[in-house]
């Protein structure tokens, strides 16, 4: 009947099966469970993704046949061409070579099923519906449903299809021939409709069919209204006072800090920490070495602060050996030899000179005495 490249059937399958021939040897020799794709449920979902996906190629498709076929020239033989190309069996071959990955089997074999469903509404339908989507997947091949439905025969979403889970969820197979039609709700919303609020939000505004549920005050476990005084109970670190609010507890004003000797505690809102103190403080209430209730040996209170006490200054001489010096450290001092003096079995020693050294070094003197 009609002249030109003929999309052969099998074609698609061929090329799939060429490219993917050790695969498919591999999922043959295989127990169907382990490579069949999920439920019968979930493949309602699927076949609709698949079908969605080639349309929107389909629509691709035109797209770029569109453009690829204009300017040049504009005599009538070409005009007259371009409009016969426009509706042509070419150009439909064309835009259906490229309706699927080649690794794409699902796609590739619901193409190959559907090909005259296609060609049809391209020769006689596309005037009339002009989306593709909804002729093929919903209407023909019946495999999606109109957004807000759900299920084998496309029957509304709990909540109404015009706005399913009444705007707070997500409806169960919605526009797929799957799904149970349920509400999956955001954090804020619960219940069978999504209407309700969740424990941590109250109702700032709702009807029959519109709620908006908001966040409680920080201090409330569940609450009716946005302050701390409108909590109906308060969180785990926080306790009603005299004017019904909820306020946090200060686990640090306590008798007995529940940090150890060497930290201090931080109260924080519905809860407390414990923090490390400076290294000179011998326990602190609070970060710092001017924050100490004591200091470490070393170190003394100076102005409320823990500060090393220098050692070498101390009227009385610390490093006693001769001819040593005093260095001071955090915390404690050293004795090392004075320049020009060396330690010789804790004794300084004047220090040989350098080039002296030299030819006097065979080997260790405490080796030999050793022997
Ligand atoms: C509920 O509130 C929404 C949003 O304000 C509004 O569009 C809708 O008409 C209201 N419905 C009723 C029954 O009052
Ligand atoms: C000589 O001895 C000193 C210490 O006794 C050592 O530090 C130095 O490296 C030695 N020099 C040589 C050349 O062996």
């Amino acid at each position: 009947m009609r002249a030109g490249p003929r999309w052969s059937p099998g074609r698609a399958l061929w090329r799939w099966l060429e490219a993917f021939a050790p695969l498919v040897l591999l999922a043959v020799a295989l127990p169907p469970t382990s490579w069949a794709l999920g439920s019968p449920e979930e493949r309602l979902r699927q076949a609709c993704n698949t079908c969605r996906g080639i349309a929107d190629r389909f629509t691709q498709g035109l797209t770029d046949t569109a453009k690829k076929n204009f300017g040049g020239g504009n005599t009538a033989w070409e005009e007259k061409t371009l409009s016969k190309y426009e509706s042509s069996e070419i150009r439909l071959v064309e835009i259906i070579e490229n309706l699927c990955d080649s690794s794409n089997f699902e796609c590739n074999n619901m193409v190959e099923e559907h090909e005259e469903h296609i060609e049809t509404w391209w020769f006689k339908w596309k005037k009339k519906y002009p989306e593709l989507f909804k002729w093929l997947c919903i209407e023909t091949v019946k495999v999606c449903c109109p957004a807000g439905t759900h299920g084998l025969d496309c029957v509304a979403c709990r909540g109404g299809s015009e706005s399913p889970c009444h705007g707070n969820g997500h409806c169960d197979g919605d526009g797929t021939r799957g799904g149970d039609g349920s509400c999956k709700c955001k954090k804020e919303y619960q219940g069978e409709f999504c209407l309700d609020c969740s424990d941590g939000y109250y109702n700032s505004y709702k009807n029959d069919t519109h709620s908006v549920c908001t966040a409680c005050h920080d201090s409330c476990k569940t609450c009716t209204g946005p302050t701390n005084k409108d909590c109906k109970d308060c969180k785990e670190g926080w306790l009603r006072n005299e004017e019904e609010a909820c306020v946090d507890v200060d686990e640090c004003a306590v008798e007995d800090s529940p940090c150890n000797s060497d930290q201090y505690c931080l109260n924080t809102d519905g809860s407390f920490s414990c923090k490390g103190c400076d290294l000179s403080c011998l326990g602190c209430t609070g970060e710092g070495p001017n924050k100490c209730k004591s200091c470490i040996t070393g170190y003394e209170m100076k102005d409320e602060t823990c500060t090393d006490v220098d050692e070498c200054a101390q009227p009385e001489k610390v490093c006693t050996r001769e001819n040593t010096d005093c260095i001071n450290t955090p915390g404690s001092y050293k004795c090392i030899c004075s320049q020009g003096f060396e330690d010789k079995d804790d004794i300084c020693v004047p220090s040989i000179k350098a080039e002296e050294e030299t030819p006097a070094n065979t080997s260790s003197s405490d080796t030999h005495e050793d022997l």
